[in-house]
């Protein structure tokens, strides 16, 4: 008993739970997940797995991504950036959706599927039957010779390391960075990028776990608004365009550790339900910094003010204005709209973790969750 208690501490390398673990190795995890495919220095970008099937994606009438949970939220990333930079149509699917719906799937398509553990049975029951459509699957998993990772024509493994809390971290930043030189190579070969606008990506990307690093130094804004709110029974994430996956996935983070309902919502989508429950007692997290929408999601937090909801924005460094109206802010280093949910998602991590750890949640084992779902 004493033996494994000492192991399972060393295991977490000084910190509390694997969570808190994971969350402070993303830099490193986003920077293994590029080493050797980023090349700055030269310009360029290095993925076998998509110089192999170059043609099809660059033929691809659509890309499909399927996944479930948080590598589903990822996907959503993905479109952003698919849509936005290689200009391909995406649409992401959950694959338990997906598998049940008779999908129109033709061999024009290239399917993507995300996992983390690659053993989720439903995202590998959706590529066995885009597969037998003829489709081309591109897998993006953690775990070395996974099912999901053997059933692909091809992938990228994010080298997140072993990922043991159960809320997912370090792998879905792992999985943003992933569809982040996907998009950005595919981009180029399709002529949707300028020479400099790429350079300038990779430059910007190399310099994200350096952005990351400086984030985590300090958590104790966070601490203090975990105190804040930790009683809440309801809670609201709001952002826009590459930030709308980001609300998504701090209300489920939020969910599975620290039990309190949480929702995620496309900030404009607000008015069509959610603002009905705002009052005094509703925390409503806001994800706005300075390259996305900003003006829109100015509108958006008076309308929350107005009902006095409370704020809490993450925003860009130096931002004042949006300071003014919120309760608390957090902040992060500015960076392109499309790399922002690497940095934005991280102090939602950390919002959600130590509201756990004081509300006195088993952090990294949480109720009715399991790590990897094998079955239906
Ligand atoms: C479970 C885990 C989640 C994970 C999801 C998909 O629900 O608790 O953290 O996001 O499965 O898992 P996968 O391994 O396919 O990414």
């Amino acid at each position: 008993q004493q033996l494994q208690m000492d192991l399972a501490s060393i295991e977490k390398g000084g910190y509390e739970h694997f969570m808190l673990k994971e969350i402070y190795e993303q830099p490193k995890a986003i920077y293994d997940t590029f080493r050797g495919r980023l090349l700055p220095d030269q310009n360029m970008i290095k993925m076998g797995g998509l110089f192999e099937y170059k043609e099809k994606f660059l033929n691809a009438n659509r890309i499909i991504i399927v996944g479930c949970g948080t590598s589903w939220h990822a996907g959503l990333v993905g479109e952003y950036l698919f849509e936005d930079l290689a200009r391909i149509p995406v649409e992401v699917e959950y694959a338990s959706e997906f598998r049940y719906r008779n999908p129109v799937i033709t061999d024009q398509d290239v399917v993507i599927a995300i996992s983390q553990s690659g053993e989720t049975a439903d995202t590998l029951a959706a590529i066995k039957l885009a597969k037998e459509h003829g489709a081309t699957i591109f897998g993006i998993c953690n775990v070395v010779g996974s099912s999901i990772a053997r059933e692909t024509h091809a992938g990228a493994y994010t080298h997140a390391g072993p990922e043991i809390g159960v809320a997912s971290t370090k792998a879905f930043t792992a999985q943003v960075t992933v569809l982040s030189l996907l998009a950005i190579e595919i981009a180029k070969m399709k002529g949707t990028l300028s020479e400099t606008r790429y350079h300038e990506l990779l430059e910007e990307l190399n310099g994200i776990p350096k952005k990351m690093e400086a984030m985590l130094q300090s958590d104790s804004k966070v601490r203090e608004i975990s105190e804040r709110f930790k009683d809440a029974t309801n809670c609201l994430y709001l952002g826009r365009g590459y930030n709308f996956p980001v609300a998504l996935e701090g209300a489920l983070k939020l969910k599975e550790i620290s039990y309190i309902h949480a929702e995620g919502y496309p900030a404009a989508e607000m008015k069509h339900g959610p603002i009905a429950l705002i009052d005094e007692n509703m925390p409503v997290f806001v994800i706005a910094p300075r390259n996305g929408q900003y003006d829109k999601i100015v509108s958006n937090i008076q309308e929350v003010k107005a009902r006095n909801g409370k704020i809490v924005a993450i925003v860009s460094e130096g931002d004042t204005e949006i300071a003014k109206m919120s309760d608390f802010t957090l902040e992060i280093p500015d960076s392109s709209e499309a790399f922002s949910p690497l940095l934005t998602t991280v102090p939602l991590q950390l919002l959600s973790y130590h509201i756990a750890v004081m509300r006195g949640c088993n952090v990294d084992q949480p109720r009715n969750l399991a790590k990897s779902v094998t079955v239906e």
